[in-house]
């Protein structure tokens, strides 16, 4: 579980200081798929970069698993931001010069994990990207680059999977495909999924919505259910 406790960020613009995210108190659970939305410069990603811990909130407390974030060492940060939080960009930075299955190998590596094939082809048939595996990246479509992309932030079992507009370069088919591969993963692994769309279709397949704006977070899952009784 994530818990954020009174998190605020501000952040300076030379002269003055700008206060982007008010106080913000939410947990976040196992098995549920969130999305934020909210109007650009609303501080989605920022929100994002402090659930993951790549960001530190000017104030409050960020708890994965009850453990306080930052009361732990910056080498234990690091282990946890590595080993538990896989991070998925709107591009999907994949390295140009390795195949498919290069890339999942890489990073196994850097993991100083012993090269687990049984890992690796689990998620390239969980993703459907099996048949990629000898393919360089500009040899594939954008929608089967981003399935890559989120099969090697599975790759080390993290608990929590963060995808900035995961679908914004992509034809609504292959956005949905990409969605709906993450709702997959949020029902078939005990994982927190959070992802962050400006794109209104995609709603329908996750669990709960978040709207940031101005500053405020609140949940639109929550008001629909107080509307609806
Ligand atoms: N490091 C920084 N220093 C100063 N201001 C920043 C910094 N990072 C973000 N901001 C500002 O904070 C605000 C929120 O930024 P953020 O990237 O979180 O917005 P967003 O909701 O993700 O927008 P978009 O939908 O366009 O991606 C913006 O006004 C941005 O300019
Ligand atoms: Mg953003």
């Amino acid at each position: 579980m994530i818990e954020l406790i009174n998190i605020t960020k501000d952040f300076s613009d030379g002269s003055a200081i700008i206060n982007i995210l008010k106080p913000t108190t939410i947990e976040l659970k196992p098995h549920e798929f969130t999305a934020i939305v909210g109007p650009s410069g609303s501080g989605k990603s920022t929100l994002l970069t402090i659930i993951g811990a790549l960001q530190k909130p000017t104030t409050g407390t960020l708890k994965i698993n009850g453990q306080d974030v930052y009361s732990l060492s910056e080498d234990k940060q690091a282990d946890l931001r590595f080993m538990s939080i896989g991070f998925v960009l709107q591009q999907s930075n994949l390295v140009p010069y390795l195949t498919v299955r290069e890339q999942f190998e890489f990073k196994l590596q850097q993991s100083q994990m012993k090269n687990n094939r049984d890992q690796i082809d689990r998620i390239l048939t969980l993703l459907e990207i099996k048949k990629l595996e000898k393919k360089y990246p500009d040899d594939i479509s954008g929608g089967e680059r981003q399935r890559v992309a989120i099969g090697l932030a599975l790759l080390l079992d993290p608990q929590i999977i963060l995808a900035d507009e995961p679908t914004a370069s992509l034809d609504t088919e292959k956005a949905i495909n990409v969605v709906k591969t993450l709702k997959k993963i949020s029902d078939e692994f005990e994982s927190i999924v959070i992802m962050v769309t400006h794109d209104q279709r995609m709603l329908q397949y996750v669990d709960r919505t978040l709207e940031m704006k101005d500053g405020v977070l609140t949940d639109q899952t929550q008001q629909w259910s107080v509307k609806s009784h």
